[in-house]
């Protein structure tokens, strides 16, 4: 099956040995059977290994769901945090034009606690028509719970109880938790996350798609490329030549030598929020029993000209996966000038895309020779099949990987030590004697 995606090792090649690597493209392949036929850890939350095979028969419903906000409103705020956010973000950042005006205004609520963004938003929801698709599996979440609540009454203060029940759509748990309960008890439309399926691996149920649709995005596009990817690195390519394999064993050669800092470059700014998408899945999945490689990202040529320096010269721990884009979607040709006084007449009637590639080529060799292994991650263009294909190979390539390692990939037991504090800090009932705990902390600390 086709992919569009290839990954090159040759910038990698002068600091792990092929050996290594051979040893560690075998321990993959069989962490690709193991995954496959549920039998490595967390292998209850595995059910996004198949989403593609059934996705692309139920994106219906969710265009339906999509069409109906569309003509209630310009504006959806879509309420989540982590896996419940970050997915549609990254799709929504990648695809926009960043100028234009939308036709259908995607606006995020609920991934962060700050007051100020949240009086923002409800100022400049004041004057305008809006919907809320609430995202939280657990429906606990503190984050949303919060701006939810705050949303809520903003909105039933602004169209009455009997009109939101038809604005708000509620993604969650099939069953069971608290916005489960309440979008049952309040007539609210609902999606389902699968129990299966983690939030960080969840991209391809309506967590993303909903979003994706409402922003006007083709969500069959996207779902044939997961699903594309799905055929050509899950299925029946248990050799060196697949690209999940590929990557997966790459990054554990060199965490092994002491390269315990991975940044995902790219060169478009539209692909920061993917980055955000891919640094929690990777972050999450891998770094936990004191193990992991640190993800990171910067944007080039942008962060050339901050993060640069260090990455050439600074500490000698870090590798890079470079995303190279292929082709850009638009044309733009650096016109020439008859006094070249910026002195860049050479460049005169070349594309910047040209240009760009230029920069990243050139920019990939000084960082090999400065000590940081490349590997490039090629794409054709960014739309929304390729971002299918893109992702699909990512969460992949992160079980695999993280199998390797030896950790779950599927949990994150480390998340909930900030929340059973900020609880306790915050007076929850039931954690008085570790508040009191906290508090001395804090003031022996000061
Ligand atoms: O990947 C994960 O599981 C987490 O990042 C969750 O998505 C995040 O904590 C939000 O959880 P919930 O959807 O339960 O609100």
């Amino acid at each position: 099956m086709k992919s569009n995606i290839s990954v090159n090792l040759n910038g990698i090649s002068s600091f792990v040995g092929e050996e290594e690597l051979n040893r560690l493209t075998v321990s993959a392949i069989e962490h690709l059977v193991t995954l496959r036929e549920s039998r490595g850890r967390g292998s209850e939350f595995t059910g996004w290994l198949r989403l593609p095979d059934s996705a692309v028969n139920e994106t219906a419903t969710v265009k339906a769901c999509a069409a109906r906000l569309r003509s209630q409103a310009p504006v959806t705020v879509v309420v989540g945090i982590g896996g419940s956010y970050l997915g549609a973000r990254a799709l929504t950042e990648a695809l926009n034009d960043p100028f234009a005006q939308q036709e259908h205004r995607l606006l995020f609520a609920g991934h962060t606690l700050s007051e100020d963004y949240h009086d923002a938003l409800l100022k400049y929801l004041h004057g305008t028509a809006y919907n809320i698709v609430v995202i939280s599996k657990s429906g606990t979440t503190t984050e949303p719970a919060i701006a939810f609540r705050i949303l809520r009454d903003h909105l039933r203060n602004k169209i009455g109880t009997a009109v939101m029940q038809s604005h708000i759509v509620a993604i969650t748990d099939a069953g069971r938790g608290a916005l489960h309960d309440l979008a049952v008890k309040e007539g609210y439309e609902t999606f389902v996350i699968p129990d299966d399926v983690g939030g960080r691996y969840s991209v391809l149920t309506p967590v993303g798609l909903l979003p994706l649709a409402l922003a006007g995005y083709d969500i069959d596009s996207f779902a044939r490329g997961m699903l594309d990817m799905a055929l050509s690195v899950r299925e029946g390519n248990d050799t060196a030549e697949n690209i999940a394999l590929i990557y997966a064993a790459a990054r554990n050669a060199l965490y092994n030598k002491g390269y315990s800092t991975e940044i995902l470059i790219s060169y478009e700014p539209s692909l920061v929020f993917l980055a955000e998408w891919w640094k929690q899945l990777y972050g999450e999945s891998e770094g936990k029993e004191s193990k992991g490689i640190f993800p990171a990202s910067v944007t080039f040529t942008t962060d050339l000209h901050s993060m640069g320096q260090y990455i050439q010269q600074g500490e000698r721990k870090l590798f890079e996966t470079v995303i190279h884009v292929a082709d850009s979607r638009n044309r733009l040709v650096v016109p020439g000038a008859t006094d070249n006084s910026d002195g860049i007449g050479f460049i005169a009637g070349k594309r910047m895309t040209e240009v760009n590639h230029k920069a990243e080529a050139g920019t990939r060799l000084a960082h090999i020779d400065g000590g940081v292994p490349v590997m490039l991650v090629s794409m054709e263009r960014i739309d929304e099949y390729n971002l299918g294909q893109l992702m699909y190979f990512f969460e992949l390539a992160c079980a695999i990987s993280g199998y390797v390692l030896g950790v779950n990939p599927f949990d994150q037991p480390g998340v909930e030590s900030y929340k059973k504090n900020m609880f306790a800090l915050l007076g929850k009932p039931g954690f008085e004697a570790e508040r009191q705990r906290l508090e001395q902390l804090l003031l022996d600390k000061q």
